[in-house]
């Protein structure tokens, strides 16, 4: 098991790890962009406190093990380009959310399906010493809106399938919103990394 605090996932064009207060900037870039939060569960930010709220927030969050936010690190470019959740972390049902956001620049890359295979990998590694050993999380869950077509797309290029849409579920901003809900099995995503397995 690895404490959140202490985190740190690699990919190819990406590092994962905790958000820092040095991160403000660019969470503001990507959270204060009404295109980026047009299915969020909330409004853009308007004011660029709200990065040093989520900052704080989430550190409390990660000491209590029950919700991750990592930042997705460009190496190239040295800053983060979105963020990405496991949340209401459950382990005695062995469940968890995802979520995850990427800056309106970085989208159309792949960057995304970079960072969230590596987080579903990590998160369904049941191997001692593994980050999330702890948790043997059997079933990864999330909530999109439906009409949210990349975020779904996002989910079924991982093997997410829609199992159920609850109506009239999210009121933001005046507007309400159905639930798309998405579930991925343990057994599944094992069977698609490794299809002889
Ligand atoms: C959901 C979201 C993260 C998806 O982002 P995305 O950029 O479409 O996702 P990816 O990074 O996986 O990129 C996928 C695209 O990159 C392309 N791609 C994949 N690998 C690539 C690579 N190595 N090089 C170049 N392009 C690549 C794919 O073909 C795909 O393009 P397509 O959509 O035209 O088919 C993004 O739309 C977003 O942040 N939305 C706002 C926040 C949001 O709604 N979050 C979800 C709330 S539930």
């Amino acid at each position: 098991m690895t404490p959140f605090a202490d985190l740190s996932i690699t990919t190819p064009r990406l590092t994962l790890r905790l958000l820092t207060e040095a991160d403000a900037a660019d969470l503001f870039t990507i959270f204060g962009d009404p295109r980026v939060m047009r299915y969020w569960s909330s409004t853009a930010w308007t004011d660029p406190s709200q990065a040093l709220q989520m900052v704080a927030s989430d550190r409390e969050a990660a000491a209590g093990r029950r919700d991750l936010r990592l930042g997705l690190v460009r190496r190239d470019l040295g800053r983060v380009v979105g963020t990405a959740s496991l949340f209401k972390i459950d382990a005695n049902n062995r469940r968890a959310e995802i979520g995850y956001a990427l800056a309106h620049d970085q989208q159309g890359s792949g960057l995304m399906h970079e960072a969230l295979s590596a987080l579903v990998g990590s998160a369904f590694d049941h191997r001692p010493g593994a980050a999330f050993d702890d948790l043997l999380l059997h079933r990864i869950e999330a909530d999109i809106d439906p009409r949210n077509a990349a975020s779904a797309a996002s989910l079924e290029r991982l093997g997410f399938r829609l199992e159920g849409t609850l109506r009239e579920r999210w009121w933001v901003a005046g507007e309400v919103s159905d639930s798309g809900l998405y579930g991925l099995l343990r057994p599944d995503w094992l069977r698609r990394v490794s299809p002889a397995a």
